[in-house]
């Protein structure tokens, strides 16, 4: 639909307005990952110390890394936005798809252990974004924490809805609203792509190892012309 006039609509059912994800899997990450955990490590090491348990690095990953296997890295993130950005713009896109340039606007890393979390946010100047998982104690041993739980370490997602759900009155009528939030676990290689808009939160973690994660903004262009595809109306 435009935002120019009304369109006519089928009698029907409508499901409108879905929220966009993506999770992928690096091939590479079992053989990488410890390297990255080491490069990482090393640069956390010449800056400044951050608050007991926790870490985050300037968004200048992308200049400060200079090797083989992060170029790898870099192709897998910018082809996992591609297939989620395309899919996720396929009834919006004129067909044929445009040419795409996928701009990647800033990657930290993340470093949290002892209890660490990192609260309630949205990303801004940007459309997309991602948080990829280096690191983190192994599943038996992460949920096996005796106050967290299954909660220990997960990326808590809180899609559309969850802001509709003040004054919590649930019936069967809106239980559709009630699922509002989604936590996917830590897994080392796992990419998560989502729309920059989409608030998450990194939960508590607490683990042998330190929880290390890669997050990423980003930016997605027309090859050539112009991005807009539909003018504004007039008031
Ligand atoms: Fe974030």
């Amino acid at each position: 639909m435009s935002g120019s006039g009304a369109d006519a609509v089928a009698q029907g059912q409508l499901a409108l307005w879905p929220t966009p994800m993506g999770v992928h899997r690096w091939a590479q990450a079992a053989e990488v990952n410890p390297l990255l955990a080491r490069v990482l490590g090393s640069l956390r090491a010449m800056a400044q110390p951050g608050p007991a348990g926790f870490f985050a690095s300037e968004d200048d990953l992308l200049e400060r890394i200079r090797l083989p296997e992060w170029k790898d890295f870099l192709r897998f993130v910018v082809d996992s936005l591609h297939a989620t950005v395309a899919q996720a713009n396929r009834g919006a896109w004129p067909h044929p798809a445009p040419g795409l340039q996928v701009h990647l606007r800033g990657m930290w890393f993340q470093v949290a252990n002892q209890g660490a979390s990192h609260d309630v946010h949205t990303h801004g100047n940007c459309s997309w974004s991602g948080v990829y998982c280096v690191q983190v104690d192994d599943e038996p041993r992460r949920v096996a924490d005796p106050v967290l739980g299954s909660r220990n370490g997960v990326t808590r997602f809180y899609g559309p809805y969850f802001p509709r759900l003040g004054g919590a009155h649930a019936d069967l009528g809106n239980a559709y609203l009630q699922s509002a939030h989604l936590d996917i676990a830590p897994l080392p290689g796992q990419l998560i792509v989502f729309p920059s808009w989409l608030a998450h939160q990194a939960m508590a973690y607490r683990g042998e190892r330190d929880r290390i994660i890669v997050s990423f903004n980003a930016s997605v262009h027309a090859a050539q012309g112009g991005d807009r595809l539909r003018g504004y109306a007039a008031a």
